[in-house]
This record gives C-alpha cells, structure tokens and sequence, in this order.
C-alpha cells in the first residue's frame, strides 16, 4: 500500500485548478443508466471511486469509452444484468445509487447491501422505503437487495431524514416512474442539482432541485441523443485546499471552482482571520502569514457546515489560537481522524459528537493511519504544518476522492511525496 511522506513548514503559495466534484459525478455515471441514447459526460474527476463506478457498470454491460479529455461516453442500451456485487459495493457505498436507475427503467435490480462504514452505521433505510412507496417489491436476503417493479408509480414521499444519495436514487427512480412523485425533506446539496440537472438534459422533468421539495414528472423514456454534460467542479475539494493554505499562513487562487456553494466554509475561514476574495468561478485566500484564529462548527445538511469539511476544520483548529468547539450532526462516528492528530501532540477533547479543540503552536510529526476519505484529509493538512516527516499509511482511502493531491499541494510548495509500495 502506498504512503504519504510530508515534511511540514511550507506556507502553500500559488494556483490550482479544481477537479469535478465527486459526489455529482457517482450519482451521474449511474444516472447514465436511464437514458436509452448515449451520454458523454465532462469534468470527471480522475478518483478511485469513478473507477470503481465505471467498473460496475461495465459489469453490467454498458459500453463506457473514456477520451483524451477524460470525457467519458456512456452507452447504456446493451445492457445485460442487473447486478451490483459485494466485492465492488464494499469499497463504495456510493454503488447504492444503481438501485433506483435499474429499478426504474429495467424493473429489477439486485445489489449487494452496503456494510458498516468508518464513519456511521448509514443505513440505506429511506431509499428502500421510498421505493416501496412506489410500488417495488424489496427484499432484503443473503446480504443483497432485491428489487422488482413492474412500472414504478409516482407518490409523495416525505423522506425522515435528509438524506443526499437516498434523495438522489428516488429522483432517479422517479425520472421513468408513472405519474408524479413529489420528495419532501429532500437534501439541497448543490450535487443533487448537478444531478437534476443532468437528468432534465436527458429529458428527464425534475423541478424544486436546491430546495426542500423535488418534483419530478414521470416520462415514457430518456432518450434525446448526444447529450454532453459537465460535472461541478468539487466544493470539498476548494475547501480543503482553502484549510490548507490558510493553517500554512499561505496564499492560493483556485480556478475552476464555484465560491457560491462555499458560504458556510467561507464565513469560518473568514472569522479564521483569512482574506478572501471570489469571483464567479474562482476564489481566493490570502493569510498573509498569520496563524489562523480557531472556530467553532456545527455540521448539517446543506446549506449549513458541510460534514465533509469537518475533518479539515479539526486540522486547522489543532493549531490555531483559543479554542473551538467541532459538532458533528450528520453521522455518529466522524472522529476517527482525531485519535491520529492526537498522536501528533494535537489537544483535543472529545464529548459524544463533540470535539473540543485547544490550539497548539506546532503539531509534532508522527506515523498516522488514514482510515475514511475526509480522516485522511485532515492527516494531509496536519503533515504540512508539523515539524518533521510525517508518514501516513492507508492513503487509498485519500485516492477514492481527491485527484493528483500530492501533485497539486507540490504545485502549490509542499514538501509531499508519494512513496509506493
Ligand atoms: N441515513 C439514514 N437512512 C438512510 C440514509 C441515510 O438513516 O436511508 C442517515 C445516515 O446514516 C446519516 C444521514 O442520514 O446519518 C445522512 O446521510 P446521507 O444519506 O445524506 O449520506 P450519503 O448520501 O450516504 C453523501 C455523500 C457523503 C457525505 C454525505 C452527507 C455521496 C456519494 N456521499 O453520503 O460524502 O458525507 O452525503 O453530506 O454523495 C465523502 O465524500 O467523503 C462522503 C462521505
């Protein structure tokens, strides 16, 4: 398994371009499943997790030719089964989101349970239940979801939760179903939009996307042809660079992003004491060398603090000045990242789905192990303020969703490398 070797000490300087957003990107390779003519679809991020989508859906049958651009073209006509496995599902819960698309346009789909996740027990719950208020027949053995319908048929379903990829696969298993269904409760997440976005391209009639209610009209079929669509770029991705020029004391102009969908992660870097200026497709952050000031969070649903930023605002508080305190609200075990920080001399105090954050001057480089996405992240950001080399392990999880990051911080001045194994 590779490593990340990173001495800290670098105040990060200069411009990168931000990658497509992940969390669009998975819920539209699968939304490709519903449309009868090909796709091409943009601004797809190069990520273990698009991998592991495009793997599935091959499985499946469906034609997928990657360009130069990394434009992917997606042909979903010849499809042969309807089957997601345990071996591609365990490393991606995301693959979930196959489940609405099959149901809905071939009227069965069997997929492999998703397993427990470092971060929470996340249930899958509110999709199944969404499905069956539409008419499938769900059964649940040997680990598998099984799922029939004969056509699915619109119905107002008023989701308990917020829930992004649950709100996502009934949209999509909305898009072909008969009549109208409308979702309250739904999640706001600008990728949600991405999606209905997306699936309106194909002819698709989605409305309300961004708000709490999503309407979608049933068609017979998603068939207009030739179709490109670009993904968003990635918000959690600007964010985390945005943490990590501003515990660097540095400066940064990211490109290709969308400062709009960044407010509440903008407002705490702001109180952190960093300047920041946007324009509509760029962003950015000057700390002009100061330690940045500790902030408190509280993470929700969008449009509130993104729990995917929840890791990086722990880094940045290990070193910053005073104390903040970090809620976590979305899932139950999102602190996995501190036990590691605390082994580089980060003082913090965790209380149920709280973190108490004291700020230290330096954090002290020690071997850590990364162990979800976000955790990995903060490890990340921790390496480059700490003094020495700090070696972290398990980085695959890193490579499920940032592209080239040892690449991009080196452009930026890091001292980061890559060591494989
Ligand atoms: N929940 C249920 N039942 C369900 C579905 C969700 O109880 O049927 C609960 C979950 O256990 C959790 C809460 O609802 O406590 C919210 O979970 P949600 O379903 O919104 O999460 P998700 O759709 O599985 C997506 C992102 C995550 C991101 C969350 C929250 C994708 C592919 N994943 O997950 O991204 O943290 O929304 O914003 O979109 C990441 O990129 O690192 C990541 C984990």
């Amino acid at each position: 398994m590779d490593k990340l070797h990173i001495t800290g000490g670098k105040p990060l300087c200069g411009e990168l371009r931000i990658s497509g957003a992940k969390n669009a990107a998975l819920p539209i390779l699968a939304g490709a499943l519903l449309s009868e003519a090909p796709v091409t679809i943009g601004n797809v991020p190069h990520l273990h997790d698009i991998t592991t989508t495009m793997e599935l859906l091959g499985r499946m049958g469906v034609q997928l030719v990657v360009d130069e651009k990394l434009n992917i073209e997606v042909d979903s006509s010849s499809i042969q089964n309807f089957y997601a496995p345990y071996e591609l599902v365990k490393t991606m819960r995301a693959s979930i989101l196959v489940l609405g698309p099959l149901l809905s346009r071939f009227g069965r789909a069997e997929v492999s349970l998703p397993g427990g996740c470092a971060i929470g027990t996340r249930p899958v719950n509110l999709h199944l239940q969404g499905l069956a208020a539409m008419g499938a027949d769900i059964n649940v053995r040997n680990g598998y979801i099984h799922a029939v319908a004969k056509r699915l048929k619109g119905c107002r379903l008023v989701l308990d939760q917020v829930t992004v990829t649950g709100t996502e696969n009934l949209m999509m298993a909305a898009a072909l179903a008969e009549g109208k269904t409308v979702i309250e409760n739904a999640a706001r997440e600008p990728e949600v939009i991405d999606l209905a976005n997306f699936l309106n391209q194909l002819g698709a009639q989605v409305r309300g996307a961004g708000t709490g209610i999503l309407e979608i009209e049933g068609v017979e079929s998603l068939d207009r042809p030739g179709r490109h669509y670009n993904i968003l770029p990635d918000r959690i991705e600007t964010g985390t660079y945005l943490v990590a020029a501003a515990m660097t004391g540095g400066r940064v102009k990211l490109k290709n992003a969308r400062p709009a969908l960044l407010d509440a992660v903008l407002v705490k870097l702001r109180a952190a004491g960093a300047e920041i200026r946007v324009g509509e497709n760029w962003i950015e952050l000057d700390m002009h060398g100061r330690r940045p000031c500790s902030v408190s969070i509280r993470t929700a649903p969008y449009p509130a603090f993104p729990t995917d930023m929840q890791a990086q605002f722990i880094a940045m508080n290990a070193i910053a000045e005073g104390v903040g305190i970090i809620t976590e609200t979305v899932f139950e075990n999102r602190f996995m990242h501190v036990q590691e920080m605390q082994r580089m001399g980060a003082d913090i105090k965790l209380e149920s789905n709280t973190a108490i954050v004291k700020g230290i001057p330096w954090l002290t480089a020690a071997p850590v192990m990364a162990t979800d996405l976000r955790a990995s992240a903060c490890l990340v950001l921790a390496g480059l303020v700490a003094e020495g080399k700090t070696v972290i392990e398990r980085i695959y999880h890193i490579d499920r969703g940032y592209e080239c990051i040892e690449e991009k911080l080196s452009q930026l001045g890091a001292e980061i490398r890559r060591i494989p194994h």
